[in-house]
């Protein structure tokens, strides 16, 4: 069996013109535009790289960004008079604070700090909180989580009643999907670097969410035949016939999985473009929040 490739950046695509007309209306009725602010701190360059993106992909839905790109030395009480001014700012309807942050800043107080109706990346403690409880609404869903969800969605794939493994439990990706994931009803494992048995662990899965951060480690012996491949890794590994000397890779052997899944979103491709276009979209859902329109 190959399997169906999932395309996350047709899908993201989809989604992105969703969102440019639906601030293409909100200017017409409200005369107002959807904002984001960026805060980089620092000058990583994976990081400088994704905040890049976010601002490209509002340029172009017509959200107007407010970037603020700060110095890695900047003091804690600097950083959070930033965050609150961008609280107290009415054109701003949204807050991403990239991380990482570095590692004199306290994180916790930072996303802390964020005003939960702005908090685009559903990172504050009380979104946090609100998703991880039953019947508990969360103003907005973590982007990266919210988009593998938006995958399996858009995918047909039916999520009530399967077995769904998560590889990884980071408080960006493992956690928030795996509480997703629960909330629709899946049987959830959740497994990490050490569990026993991560093979015959990852090989009961219908729905395998990989967010581990380790090039290519899942196998194809790994994967149950038929089942569903979410590849939510972005690894750089040494290439020395690539341009760059290096190429980008998931979490999973995507040449092995393939001959073995039903369906596989590949990365890149896959997850990375679905978490920009949830960013795009929580931040619409916040203007719209904003404004009263429905
Ligand atoms: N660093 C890695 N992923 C993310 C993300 O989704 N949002 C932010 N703010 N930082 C990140």
């Amino acid at each position: 069996m190959t399997a169906e490739i999932i395309d996350g950046k047709a899908i993201a695509a989809t989604i992105r013109g969703e969102i440019k007309a639906e601030v293409e209306a909100m200017q017409a009725q409200y005369g107002k535009m959807p904002g984001l602010a960026t805060v980089l701190v620092g000058a990583r360059k994976d990081s400088q790289a994704y905040v890049s993106m976010k601002k490209k992909a509002c340029a172009e839905a017509g959200i107007t960004s407010f970037a603020h790109d700060l110095p890695a030395d900047i003091s804690q009480a600097d950083l959070l008079k930033i965050v609150q001014d961008l609280n107290a700012n009415p054109d701003v309807h949204g807050i991403l604070v990239q991380l990482p942050l570095p590692d004199h800043i306290d994180d916790e107080e930072i996303l802390g700090a964020i005003s939960i109706e702005k908090d685009v990346d559903g990172f504050h403690p009380l979104n946090i909180g609100r998703l991880s409880m039953k019947r508990r609404e969360p103003l907005f869903v973590p982007c990266t989580p919210r988009g593998c969800i938006e995958l399996l969605d858009r995918t047909g794939v039916k999520i009530e009643g399967k077995e769904a493994v998560v590889l990884g439990r980071s408080n960006i990706v493992g956690l928030p999907v795996a509480m997703l994931l629960l909330h629709r009803n899946a049987t959830l494992t959740i497994c990490h670097s050490r569990t026993k048995d991560l093979p015959g662990v990852v090989r009961r899965a219908d729905i395998l969410i990989a967010a581990v951060g380790r090039a290519e480690m899942v196998k194809g012996d790994w994967v149950k035949p038929g089942a569903v491949v979410i590849d939510v890794g972005t690894n750089a590994v040494d290439d020395p016939t690539a341009k760059k000397g290096y190429r980008l890779t998931g979490d999973v052997d995507f040449d092995e999985v393939k001959e073995v899944a039903s369906a596989i979103s590949p990365s890149p491709g896959g997850v990375g473009p679905m978490t920009i276009a949830m960013l795009l979209r929580n931040t619409m859902d916040s203007a719209k929040r904003a404004v009263g329109m429905k």
